[in-house]
């Protein structure tokens, strides 16, 4: 009998894959379960030692040379604004639509966090070093995006022409130098979005 609490493990003579309380059953659960979702309650604040957590979860993925690339940014109130602000000033720049800047506006303010996460780079990264950090980066991100689904929190990955504005750095505190790669809803959920179903793995048994 398994005692509750205890983790039952998967091995190759016992791959579970009925049985629903294995711990790999439990993370397959919860990776499906984590979805790209903006219903967001906008009212209802993230605690900060919650983003404290998932940005702790997030330094858990693999790095290689130990560089911990990862950097956070989490805006609330006013500094939601001030990202829109930041990005309809880029529009407008380049003279777009007058309802495309009031929507980069508005934009941020759908959820009441938005967290950035960047790679710090390094003034002598060559090549390989940039992109492995980046790797590292974007692996973290998930481990941060399924620790808010298993505390309850929607999220949604958003990218975009963002990530390269030297005022949206600036905001978030990074150094010029940095690369933002992720601009992200967090918020408690309004409701659900449908799943995106998945292609089976391209997966080539090579022996
Ligand atoms: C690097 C990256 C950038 C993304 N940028 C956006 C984005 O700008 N807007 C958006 O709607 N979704 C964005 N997504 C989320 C994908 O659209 C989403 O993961 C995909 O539709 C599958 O849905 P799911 O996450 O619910 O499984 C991004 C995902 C990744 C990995």
């Amino acid at each position: 009998m398994h005692a509750p609490g205890l983790v039952k493990t998967v091995g190759v003579d016992n791959p579970g894959d009925s049985d629903p309380t294995t711990e790999l059953a439990r993370f397959e659960e919860l990776a499906r379960r984590r979805r790209t979702n903006l219903r967001i309650d906008v009212g209802r604040p993230v605690p900060e030692a919650l983003v404290r957590r998932l940005c702790d979860v997030a330094q858990w993925a693999p790095n290689h040379h130990r560089s911990w690339p990862w950097r956070f940014a989490a805006l609330t109130g006013d500094a939601r604004r001030r990202l829109g602000a930041v990005v309809a000033e880029d529009l407008r720049a380049v003279a777009a639509s007058p309802e495309k800047i009031a929507k980069a506006e508005g934009k941020y303010l759908r959820a009441p966090l938005m967290l950035a996460v960047a790679v710090g780079h390094g003034a002598d990264d060559g090549d390989e070093r940039r992109v492995e950090d980046r790797d590292a980066v974007a692996a973290g991100i998930q481990n941060l995006l399924l620790g808010a689904t298993a505390a309850g929190l929607a999220s949604y990955w958003g990218s975009g022409a963002v990530l390269g504005l030297d005022g949206v750095r600036a905001l978030c505190g990074f150094a010029p130098t940095d690369t933002l790669v992720a601009m992200i809803y967090l918020g408690y959920p309004l409701g659900e979005v449908p799943a995106p179903a998945r292609p089976d793995p391209v997966l080539h048994l090579v022996s």
